[in-house]
């Protein structure tokens, strides 16, 4: 056991949750690669049993060419044993105006103002919507695909094969939020909020699917004691992706503190989204129908869940409702180490 301020590691827990991670987990990645995106994908590529087959990106954080520009550098970096196809994917949501993007949260180029080496690597020429289709279709139910942007490539997966919820093994979901306030107006959370019709098309479909939200992940938080840690206990291999996670969560920190009043620490948004996608117990979820809204001036991107005894709006879905915040950090913390 690792005992320091706000930090209580347990080997334990660590090998127990190798151990549960065994069964391997064949995932594509969908992600508009910022700050917390390059964490989830760093997560992804060293937790044991986990292949990540694709990775797909969109516009959100940044626009599209710079999410897979970043997510390329960000693989040079953490250099996986096998080179993983990386698509390009919408460049704006399905029936909006193009959006803002967030430089004030995750920086200029998306990863904080870091500067990556370039990568030798170009992207794949399908778009990212049909990457998933045909990855899906060659193995079908046998592929967890986790989100970490905009619901736009999903969408137009579907509309390219609109039986694709029967052939994914299950759809983890960073965004929208149930019982907290949003994160980019008083009701919306960023992801939910950047494309709300692909967010509805989506949650209707009947994808076997877990919304990880702000109810949870703002619950989960990294510091820079967690950081301090790393660099103290990582593995040699693993500490240019330290040296990285440092300098990127430096921008991140002052984000949360200036905009949040989150004191040296920001949540692991989708880095948990990832990770209760292999290990489901680290979130407690209920079941429940939700629809998006994509009318009001007010209220755009709001996850209306109907929690009435007899729901009766929208289609159902698993919601992430409470998390192990303690034992999600220590399982993050973990892989590097
Ligand atoms: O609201 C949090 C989400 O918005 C995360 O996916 C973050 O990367 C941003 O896209
Ligand atoms: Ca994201």
């Amino acid at each position: 056991m690792i005992h320091m301020p706000g930090i209580l590691l347990d080997r334990e827990e660590w090998e127990r949750y190798e151990k549960m991670n065994n069964e391997d987990t064949r995932m594509i990645i969908d992600c508009d690669t910022g700050i917390d995106d390059a964490l989830a994908i760093l997560y992804a590529l060293r937790a044991p049993g986990v292949s990540v087959e694709a990775i797909t990106t969109g516009f959100g954080n940044i626009d599209v060419q710079q999410a897979a520009e970043n997510t390329l550098r960000l693989l040079a970096l953490a250099r996986p044993e096998r080179e993983i196809p990386v698509a390009v994917g919408a460049s704006q949501a399905l029936v909006r105006e193009p959006g803002i993007y967030s430089p004030h949260v995750h920086g200029m180029n998306g990863i904080g103002g870091v500067l990556l080496p370039p990568s030798a690597q170009q992207p794949v020429s399908e778009s990212s919507a049909e990457l998933i289709v045909r990855l899906a279709n060659e193995a079908p139910g046998e592929l967890v695909l986790v989100t970490l942007g905009r619901l736009t490539n999903l969408a137009l997966a579907l509309e390219l094969d609109p039986a694709l919820p029967g052939k994914l093994k299950k759809v983890s979901v960073m965004g929208g939020t149930v019982y907290n306030p949003g994160n980019v107006t008083p009701v919306a959370e960023a992801n939910i909020w950047g494309d709300p019709e692909a967010a509805d098309r989506v949650f209707s479909a009947g994808f076997p699917l877990l919304m990880v939200g702000l109810d949870v992940t703002l619950k989960t938080l990294i510091t820079e004691q967690h950081i301090e840690l790393l660099k103290r206990l990582g593995k040699p291999d693993n500490l240019p992706v330290i040296k990285f996670m440092e300098q990127t969560l430096g921008h991140y920190f002052k984000f949360y503190r200036e905009a949040n009043y989150v004191l040296n620490g920001a949540p692991l948004h989708d880095p948990l989204a990832l990770m209760a996608a292999l290990q489901p117990d680290l979130v407690t979820t209920r079941r429940m129908k939700v629809r998006v809204e994509q009318k009001g001036e007010f209220t755009a991107g709001m996850v209306v869940a109907d929690l009435r005894p007899q729901p009766k709006v929208g289609e159902y879905i698993e919601v992430a409702v409470d998390v192990d915040a303690q034992r999600a950090v220590g399982a993050f913390l973990s892989v590097f180490m």
